[in-house]
């Protein structure tokens, strides 16, 4: 069995885990920078940055103290390289070289997206590629058929804004506060979801791509409006989405046969609603459906520990200059989709 370390800094979690090849978990320690950025109503960069190099070095000693390991005991020193926040994510890398140096272990960039992407089979060891991913998270949404490590082909991505950043743009709106998407939520809880009528961005088209640009401007319409109770905003904006999320995944699965399992895969696949609807259309379509434990969806050095695992296992690792990516797409042969603001 060989011992991955992980580090995770790419947004507003400092993480870090020790991982075995054969799923066990040593370790897995998170520092939210919550407290930091929640003033600001969102994530500030340099303020991020910052909060990891103060607590990633203790968040490491902390994850090796509780696994009862040394550095020496780990096989290999895996870390986000992107894509995310630069500066947090040159904090993270930086540290894993000079961890990576100074033990003599093989170094394993990790693209975020494909920490999420391969996190539930950390989960589930009966999950065989290929699969369809619906990876939904505050910088990303994107459905991707995982046919192997490293392989990974792009369906459709968001034309403007991600799944995440309209929950968290929605919480702004009604004063729910930061982080957005748990806020919507529990105030969705006591909401009526068809009370207040929105629209289903890109909802019947012929490519599975997403859009949440005038579902978040119908939201900022309705509240300006006055008419309506928080709670049912939440509720009919947080029903927009998982009907746009599921009809956009159905489209998927007609385009892309052969698919093992439905998975579903980053901070926004938290959310119940979303879960739920999707396990519905993984039914329809007689598939298995997996979805990490939450604590697995949001943003943590797990998924990054076990996908430097399987890299690891792959045979690759990578060298002391691999650059810090603030961009870097999973697929680099998908096609740019028209649309402002795509992300990576
Ligand atoms: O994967 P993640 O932790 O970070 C990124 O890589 O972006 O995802 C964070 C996003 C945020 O936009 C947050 O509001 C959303 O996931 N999120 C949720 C829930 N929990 C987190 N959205 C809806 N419902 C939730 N329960
Ligand atoms: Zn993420």
């Amino acid at each position: 069995m060989a011992v991955i370390l992980g580090i995770e800094s790419s947004c507003d979690e400092t993480a870090a885990a020790l991982i075995g090849s054969d799923r066990t978990i040593f370790a897995h320690r998170l520092a939210g920078q919550e407290a930091h950025h929640a003033p600001y109503g969102g994530v500030v960069p340099e303020i991020a940055a910052r909060a990891h190099s103060e607590t990633l070095s203790p968040l490491i000693e902390a994850a090796l103290a509780e696994a009862g390991m040394a550095l020496g005991d780990v096989d290999a020193i895996a870390a986000t390289a992107g894509p995310g926040l630069i500066g947090g994510v040159m904090v993270g890398l930086v540290m894993a070289k000079a961890l990576a140096l100074a033990a003599e272990k093989p170094l394993i960039a990790v693209n975020h997206l494909e920490g999420h992407a391969l996190s539930p089979r950390l989960i589930d060891p009966h999950l065989d590629f290929p699969y369809l991913l619906l990876l939904v998270s505050g910088g990303h949404c994107q459905l991707l058929r995982v046919e192997g490590v490293g392989a990974y082909r792009r369906l459709a991505t968001t034309i403007d804004d991600a799944a995440g950043e309209a929950f968290d743009k929605t919480a702004k709106l009604l004063g729910l506060g930061f982080p957005g998407g748990p806020a919507v939520e529990r105030a969705a809880a006591s909401g009526h979801p068809c009370a207040v009528p929105l629209p289903r961005p890109l909802a019947g088209s012929k490519e599975p791509h997403f859009s949440f640009a005038g579902l978040k401007s119908a939201v900022a319409r309705a509240v300006a409006s006055g008419e309506h109770r928080a709670e049912d905003i939440a509720a009919s904006f947080q029903q927009a989405v998982v009907d746009c999320l599921t009809d956009r995944t159905r489209r998927a699965l007609r385009q892309a046969g052969g698919a093992r399992a439905l998975v579903v895969a980053g901070g926004v696949a938290a959310n119940g609603a979303v879960r739920a609807a999707l396990e519905e259309v993984a039914k329809e379509y007689a598939m298995r459906f997996v979805a990490p434990p939450l604590w697995l969806c949001t943003d943590n050095a797990a998924m990054i520990a076990w996908a430097g695992a399987e890299r690891f296992a792959a045979g690759w690792s990578d060298p002391l200059d691999t650059p810090a990516r603030a961009r870097w797409p999973l697929d680099p042969l998908a096609e740019k989709v028209r649309g402002a603001g795509v992300k990576a």
